[in-house]
């Protein structure tokens, strides 16, 4: 096991973590294997707490950096289109209404293959992002994206704030949340944000997660799981204000936060109504998470009586999209090769390799109509619409779709 302890101390505030959910062993998610490699991933305890000081829902155990983001780390945002379309948008919004001053600049954290810069890019826009996956980093340099390859951290911002001046947005989607070390990243904002500008992040949502059962959110990757409470009191801590939050439909929902320094802008409406909405719902307090232990539980338990009784009756099952959360779900339910004999996915660099932990091979979408198995287990099932409109005839041939969130059934 490796990753040190980082007890029961809030990452954030110091204040004491009460651990609420423990996931057992799991492997680093991403870290997709070659056949001959099998056993030689790293594991480390998958546990949850929430702090009872300033409430941020946050891991026990922290796995290091360079475990999980490396030059071959193997996510591609652009494999989406749906995704693709959301970071246009975005990027769309940035131009028209916020990077409208005289020469303006925007950072993005994690900015992966460059799905949201190349659109600000090509509008000839100042900008840099900050990546330390260099094969992602490099697809975006080939469409004239300019990236750093480093982690963001505070001293990463003062080179950027002393190389290219304040930025006027900074922005980051699905990666905030992942840094254990947030303080640094926060700092590092104060340092490299002008005075008037916006530090704009998106990230899965706490509410949404618990609201749907999604334990496969919950992966060594997604370290904080935020919600407008705890987001707002890190927020403050570190001298911003939370001025806006949108909640998206994205990845199985989440929340884009706009934070700037105090005064800039007043908070907005949606910030009260989202803060009162989850007083009401109690969503750090501990019979909630025990009630989402419960729901857990009885998600596995359906799910492996499920599949063995399609085993028994001689029913194939694959799996569809080798997603970082397919770990949480078969380490958490123990399914193997002899459950799922493969899963179909998109990305060039996982196809070939097996998923960490449990072993299954990854192979590309054309296996997946060679013929068509008679059930697909869907661990893509934030893309069900984009997956189930392009594999349309799966369903038109007989087959059927294993969904397990918001709870087990078959469409
Ligand atoms: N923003 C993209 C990518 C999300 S994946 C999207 O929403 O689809 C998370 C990305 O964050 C990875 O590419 C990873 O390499 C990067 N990352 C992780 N820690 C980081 C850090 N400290 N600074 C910058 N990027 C980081
Ligand atoms: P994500 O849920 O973390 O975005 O990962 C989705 C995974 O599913 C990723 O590995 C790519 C894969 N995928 C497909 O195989 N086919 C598809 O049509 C889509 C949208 C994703
Ligand atoms: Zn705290």
């Amino acid at each position: 096991m490796t990753g040190g302890t980082t007890g029961a101390t809030c990452r954030i505030c110091g204040g004491t973590v009460q651990e609420c959910l423990d996931l057992g062993r799991q492997p680093v998610s991403n870290a997709f294997l070659e056949p001959k490699d099998a056993g030689r991933e790293t594991f480390y305890r998958l546990t949850v707490g929430f702090c009872t000081s300033c409430t941020m829902v946050q891991q026990l155990e922290e796995v290091p950096r360079d475990a999980m983001f490396r030059t071959d780390y193997p996510y591609r945002s652009s494999l989406s289109t749906a995704m693709r379309d959301h970071f246009e948008g975005v990027a769309q919004h940035f131009l028209d209404e916020v990077l409208t001053g005289p020469d303006p600049f925007l950072v993005e954290i994690g900015s992966n293959d460059g799905v949201m810069l190349n659109t600000i890019g090509r509008a000839g826009v100042r900008h840099l992002g900050v990546d330390p996956s260099r094969d992602a980093a490099e697809v975006a340099r080939r469409q004239g994206t300019r990236v750093l390859v480093d982690f963001f951290e505070e001293s990463t911002a003062r080179a950027i704030r002393a190389e290219d001046g304040p930025a006027d947005v900074i922005y980051s989607a699905n990666c905030f949340s992942h840094i254990a070390y947030i303080g640094s990243i926060l700092r590092g904002v104060d340092v490299l944000l002008a005075p008037e500008g916006l530090f704009v992040f998106e990230d899965r949502y706490l509410g949404d997660i618990i609201e749907q059962t999604s334990f496969d959110q919950i992966y060594d990757e997604h370290f904080y799981l935020f919600a407008v409470h705890s987001v707002r009191a890190m927020a403050e801590r570190f001298g911003f204000e939370l001025v806006d939050v949108t909640r998206l439909a994205v990845h199985g929902g989440a929340i884009r936060y706009t934070v700037a320094r105090p005064g800039v802008r007043e908070p907005s409406a949606a910030v009260h109504a989202m803060l009162a909405d989850e007083r009401r719902r109690g969503l750090a307090r501990e019979e909630t998470f025990l009630a989402f232990g419960a729901g857990i539980e009885r998600i596995r338990a359906d799910l492996v009586k499920l599949l063995g009784e399609l085993r028994a009756d001689g029913r194939r099952v694959v799996g569809y999209g080798a997603t970082s959360r397919s770990a949480t779900v078969t380490g958490y339910c123990g399914i193997g090769p002899d459950l799922v004999p493969f899963i179909c996915d998109s990305t060039p660099e996982k196809q070939g390799r097996i998923t960490p932990g449990s072993h299954i091979p990854i192979r590309p979408p054309e296996a997946f109509r060679d013929p068509y198995p008679d059930y697909a287990l869907l661990f893509a099932w934030n893309h069900a619409e984009e997956i189930m409109a392009k594999e349309r005839a799966f369903r038109e041939a007989g087959g059927r779709w294993v969904l397990y969130v918001p709870d087990v059934h078959v469409r």
